[in-house]
Parts: C-alpha cells; structure tokens; sequence
C-alpha cells in the first residue's frame, strides 16, 4: 500500500516550499489566493490528509473538547451532546465523547485520555468529587466547565438547572391534583441531581399537613429500573399504593408506566399520577403522554461550550485574572395526559 502523502510531498508537487503549505493549512491568509489554489489543488490530487498531532504538539492543544457525561443511553444527555457539538463546531472545534456510567473509575480514565489528546478544554457531568483532578488538568492548561452540576463559582463555571426548583414544581404539581400519597423514585441520592430533586419535592410536601412523601428504592436511572418499581407498586394493595408518583427522570416514570400498563391493574392518571424529569422526545410519545419537568437540553449544551470558551480567554497571554460563571436555568412544568387534572380515585 503507498504511503500517505507528506506535506513535502505536497510542496513538491506544487513546486512551493514547505512553508507555505504549512501556512496554506494554518494560516491561510498570509498566503496569495493563486498560490492558495495551487497547494489546495496538489493537496486534492494527492489525497494529502493532515497529521493534527505536529499541529497539536505546537499550538500545545487540539481543537477538540473532551465531554464527559453520566450515561449515554439516557437522551437527555445525548441532546445536551448534540447541542454542545453544534456549538462547538462554528467555533471550529469537534467533541470527543465519553460516558462514564456512572463510575469514578472510567470517569478518571476518560479524564487521562483527554488529557492525553490535548483537548482545548473539558466538559463533565461528575460522578463524584473531582475537584483535585479538575485542578490538575487547569494546571496543565485545561480549563473544566461542569454541566448539569452548579460549581463553586471562585474555582469554575458551571452551567446547570435549578433541580431543587424542578422537584418542587414536580411534587407541587400532584398535591395540585388532590393527591395526598406522594411516591419519590429516583435511584441513588449520592447522584447530585436525584438528592436535589428530592429535597425539592420535600419541601412541597412540607407544604401540605396531610400530605406524605415515600422514597421507593430504584436499581438505577433507566426504563429497566422503573420496570421494577412498577412491578412492586402493581403487587400492593390499595390502601398502600401511592396516588401520584415522581420519577427524578423521564426514563424511570417511563419504566412505571410500562409496567403499570401490562398489569392493567393501575391507570394513569386516575389510580396513580405520574411525572418525570427531564422532557425527553419519548415523553410526549409515551403510551400514556408523560408530564415532566423540561431541562433546557440545547441552552445547557451550547452554553457549556460558550462558557468554555470564556475559561479559554482568561487563561489567554491578555488574561487578568481567572473568569468563572455559573449559569442556572429554570427548569419547566410540562403537563400532558399523566397527570392531566384527574383527582385522585
Ligand atoms: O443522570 C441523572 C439525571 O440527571 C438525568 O436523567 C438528567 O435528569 C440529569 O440531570
């Protein structure tokens, strides 16, 4: 198989230094259109294909951005991802994707490798406490912006949504309908996002004497997991069940609803209310459309990307001195057939 062809070989062939084709790749305006075009049309014939790693070595990073997030198979990630690479993308840079699962060790691993490729900078959603490592990669001249996450503004930026807000719209929303027998499911509280959440939903509840908040264990975030709290809430008795019940995401009320739905037993939203989180596509679809509380997904993606940008600036040769913000959304009570104005019974 010939080798790929060099940047000599391009020189070569359009009887130019090397130089100048190394301006032509990187800084096209010092370079005459007529010989512009010379050097683009040998790059074309040649099949020349640039090798970013002498670039990156240079200029000391890519033009890639690391993002990490908890879990790819839930789409309210996959939009926040979709919108940051949208982003990204009119500022001439690709994301490189990582999903940590959940776990600190694949988290830490993806941290290495993006350290590793030299990205521009990096996004994460944390699974836990990585304040130490973060400091590092800003050592080393890579900021962090955390996503769905507030930070400690005087360390970083972060852009997130105020849950605390959203699990109380959620429980406020039920106790709205009459309901009175409040279930919370939410997998577990180490997760940032599911503690905040239902400390909102708490404080609703605490606004109502009679009312009363049961946290039902969950094996995790997904459809499978709210397959199985489904599976037990169909096995009680009435006098037992909850009257309305709120998912810290859509993919868990959308578990509830499924088995619910095959034990035709429970109806929604007559026996029991049900809400999640997030507003994902699958939510207004559902078999019963969901009510949920709407995360601005592409604000949340593209502004991870604006405020990394703005970590870049103030860590410019100009820069004064460091730049951090925190950007909070205010998450929104969409209401569909689950919950619609159905009071208990
Ligand atoms: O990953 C847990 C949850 O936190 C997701 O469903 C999404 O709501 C995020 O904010």
């Amino acid at each position: 198989m010939s080798r790929s062809a060099s940047i000599k070989d391009v020189a070569n062939h359009a009887r130019v230094a090397v130089g100048t084709v190394s301006n032509v790749l990187n800084y096209p305006d010092r370079v005459s259109q007529r010989t512009k075009d010379r050097v683009l049309q040998a790059i074309d014939e040649l099949g020349f294909v640039r090798n970013d790693a002498a670039r990156q070595l240079r200029a000391g990073h890519s033009r890639t951005i690391g993002l990490i997030v908890l879990d790819v198979g839930n789409p309210f990630f996959t939009s926040v991802v979709r919108a940051a690479e949208d982003a990204a993308a009119l500022q001439g840079s690709a994301v490189l994707l990582g999903d940590s699962g959940h776990d600190a060790s694949r988290e830490s691993n993806y941290i290495d490798l993006f350290q590793e490729q030299r990205v521009q900078g990096l996004l994460i959603s944390p699974v836990g406490d990585v304040t130490e490592r973060l400091d590092q990669l800003r050592e080393r001249g890579v900021p962090t912006v955390l996503v769905d996450r507030l930070a400690d503004e005087t360390k970083y930026s972060s852009v997130s949504v105020d849950d605390d807000a959203g699990g109380y719209l959620a429980a406020r929303h039920l106790l709205d309908l009459g309901r009175r027998r409040l279930a919370f499911v939410g997998g577990p509280t180490s997760i940032r996002q599911v503690a905040d959440r239902l400390q909102g939903a708490q404080r609703a509840i605490a606004e109502v004497p009679d009312a009363s908040l049961e946290v039902l264990d969950s094996a995790g975030q997904t459809v499978l997991a709210g397959r199985g709290v489904g599976n037990q809430l169909v096995r009680r008795s009435a006098e037992e069940l909850p009257d309305g019940v709120f998912c810290a995401n859509d993919l868990l009320a959308l578990g509830v609803m499924q088995s619910l739905a095959m034990m035709h037993t429970l109806r929604i939203p007559e026996d029991i209310a049900l809400i999640g989180y997030d507003d994902i596509d699958f939510a207004v679809s559902a078999v019963v459309p969901l009510s949920s509380i709407r995360q601005p997904t592409e604000a949340l993606g593209r502004t991870a990307i604006e405020l990394l940008a703005e970590e870049l600036d103030a860590m410019g040769p100009t820069s004064v001195r460091p730049h951090h913000r925190a950007v909070i959304f205010t998450p929104e009570l969409v209401v569909r057939q689950s919950t619609a104005g159905a009071s208990a019974g």
